[in-house]
């Protein structure tokens, strides 16, 4: 079943996300809906707070290429537990801020634990696309959206264009 999408600014994308303590029926119900959402949107990634659930989980899909299979990822718990030196630029936007993009810069390449729905750790080194956007959708566990690693007038403006975004919403 899909979920709203929070719009930004909303206080609940702010917060720091609760770890998850065990893994359950309602979890799973959760992590499938946010794949619908995800790839309805569509998205490469979405993270928990923004459907409004303010616990540890992830959910992303980098796969972009025509007639590739879709790897879908579901991470309960993630951490980066090392990054590369190396950094790579790329123009993130995000679901919860739509039609904004900007140049954010990244370790280029991470490495990640997490526990899947299978109760199971994982280990794993993830670069390019993957990279950026398991940061980008960590952030989000932490209360952070890629319009933080901007500047405060860019982000600002941004915000400002949402505000104005949301206030057309409502009237429709
Ligand atoms: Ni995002």
């Amino acid at each position: 079943m899909k979920r709203p999408i929070l719009i930004h600014p909303d206080p609940r994308l702010k917060k720091v996300c609760a770890p998850v303590p065990e893994i359950t029926d309602d979890l799973r119900r959760l992590a499938s809906d946010m794949l619908e959402t995800m790839y309805d949107a569509p998205g490469i990634g979405l993270a928990a707070p923004q459907v409004g659930v303010l616990s540890r989980l992830i959910v992303l899909d980098c796969v972009k290429a025509e007639g590739e299979a879709p790897r879908p990822l579901v991470m309960v718990n993630p951490e980066v537990v090392a990054a590369s030196e190396e950094t790579r630029v790329y123009e993130e936007g995000c679901l919860s801020i739509p039609e904004q993009y900007a140049e954010v810069t990244r370790p280029s390449e991470v490495e990640l634990r997490w526990i899947g729905l299978d109760g199971e750790e994982h280990h794993e080194g993830f670069g390019g696309l993957w990279a950026t956007c398991v940061q980008h959708e960590i952030d989000h566990l932490d209360g952070k959206l890629f319009i933080d690693h901007l500047g405060a007038m860019r982000r600002q403006l941004i915000t400002r264009k949402m505000i104005k975004f949301k206030r057309e919403q409502a009237r429709a």
